[in-house]
C-alpha cells in the first residue's frame, strides 16, 4: 500500500461493505492517487448489516466526497439514495455513492458502463452483435441492462431457469427485450451468438463452468467477469479455440474510474501495468 501525504484538505473516499477485508479497490484507488499526485486517501470500511444509513450520515459528516458500496448494501443503497443515475434504476441496485455539495446522496451504478468499457478497451465493439450471458445474479442484471441499452440482443441463460425469467421480465426495454434459453441449451446456442459473458461465480477456485466451445460462430468474443484468476478455465478455452477473449479484470478496473473522477476529479487511466499491480494483491476473494 502506497504512503501519501495527508493534508488538512485531503479528499475521502472508501468501500463499504461486509465484511471488506477482501476488497481490492483500496489498492486500486491508492494507486492511482499516488499516481495522480493527489492528496486523497481511499479506506476500507467494515460496515456492518443494518448500520448503513447511520454509516453514510457519519462520513458525509466527517467530510467523505463518497463511497463504494459492496455486499451486502447495495439495495439499502439503492433506497437510500436521493438521486439515481439511470444506471442504477435499471439495476435496482447501487455500488457509488456521491455525497453532493446540493447536500443529497447521489447513487449510481457503474458495473455495467466498466463491462462495456473494458470491452472497448480491448478492441472490442459490444454492440456488434447478439450476446448470450450465463448467470441472472446481479452482475448479470448490470451487464444486461447496459448491453440491451446499447441495442444489443441480449440472451440469458441461469442454472435456476425462474431466476432468469424474473430478470429478463424486469428489464423491460419494450423494443429490445431480453431473451431467456435453457441452460442446457447454451452451447448449441453459441453458433449465433457474438459475445459470450460468464457471470456466473464459476472460474473461481476448482468450480470450473461447464461449457463447451464446439458450437461457437468463428467471431465469438469471450468475456468472464470472474477476475481471480485473470485467466479462468473458460478463457484458457477459448484462447486454446482461437477465440478472442476479454478478462474480467478489466470491468473491475473500468467501473471503479467513475467513483475515482467523481471524488479525485481525474478520470484515471487503466494501463497493463495497473492490471498486474491488482492482480499482484495476496488478499484473496472477489
Ligand atoms: N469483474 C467485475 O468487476 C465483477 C463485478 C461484479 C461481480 N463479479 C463476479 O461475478 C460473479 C457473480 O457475481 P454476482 O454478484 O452476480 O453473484 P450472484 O448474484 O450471487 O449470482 C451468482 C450467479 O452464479 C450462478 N451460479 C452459482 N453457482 C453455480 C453453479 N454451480 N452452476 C451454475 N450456476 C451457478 C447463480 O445461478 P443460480 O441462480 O442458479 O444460483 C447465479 O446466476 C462473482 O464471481 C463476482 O465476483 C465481477
Amino acid at each position: 500500500m502506497s504512503i501519501t501525504t495527508l493534508t488538512g484538505r485531503t479528499r475521502l473516499a472508501g468501500v463499504v461493505g461486509w465484511p471488506v477485508s477482501h476488497s481490492r479497490s483500496p489498492r486500486l484507488h491508492n494507486e492511482w492517487l499516488r499516481r495522480y499526485g493527489i492528496d486523497g486517501a481511499y479506506l476500507p470500511l467494515p460496515v456492518a448489516p443494518g448500520q448503513l444509513g447511520t454509516a453514510l450520515r457519519g462520513l458525509r459528516a466527517a467530510g467523505f466526497a463518497g463511497v463504494n458500496v459492496t455486499i451486502p448494501h447495495k439495495q439499502e443503497a439503492f433506497a437510500l439514495s436521493d438521486v439515481l443515475s439511470p444506471a442504477a434504476r435499471r439495476c435496482g441496485a447501487v455500488n457509488t455513492l456521491v455525497f453532493g455539495p446540493d447536500g443529497l446522496l447521489h447513487g449510481d451504478n457503474s458495473d455495467g458502463q466498466g463491462f462495456l468499457d473494458s470491452l472497448r478497451a480491448a478492441g472490442v465493439d459490444p454492440a456488434a452483435g447478439p450476446a448470450l450471458l450465463l448467470g441472472a445474479g446481479g452482475a448479470a442484471r448490470a451487464i444486461a441492462a447496459s448491453l440491451q441499452a446499447e441495442g444489443v440482443a441480449v440472451h440469458l441463460a441461469n442454472r435456476t431457469r425462474d431466476r432468469a425469467d424474473a430478470l429478463a421480465a424486469s428489464l423491460t426495454d419494450g423494443c429490445n427485450p431480453v431473451r431467456v434459453l435453457d441452460w442446457a441449451s447454451r452451447d448449441i446456442a453459441l453458433g449465433e451468438q457474438s459475445l459470450l459473458v460468464n457471470t456466473t461465480s464459476l472460474g473461481m477456485g476448482d468450480a470450473a463452468l461447464p461449457c463447451s466451445l464446439d458450437h461457437a460462430a468463428p467471431g465469438l468474443v469471450v468475456t468472464d467477469i470472474v477476475y481471480a484468476p485473470r485467466v479462468t478455465p473458460l478463457l484458457s478455452l477459448a484462447r486454446a479455440g482461437g477465440l478472442v477473449t476479454v478478462e474480467g479484470l478489466g470491468m473491475l478496473l473500468h467501473q471503479a474510474r467513475i467513483g475515482f473522477a467523481a471524488w479525485f476529479g481525474v478520470d484515471p487511466a487503466v494501463d497493463a501495468s495497473l492490471f498486474d499491480f491488482v492482480s499482484a494483491d495476496p488478499v484473496p476473494g472477489p
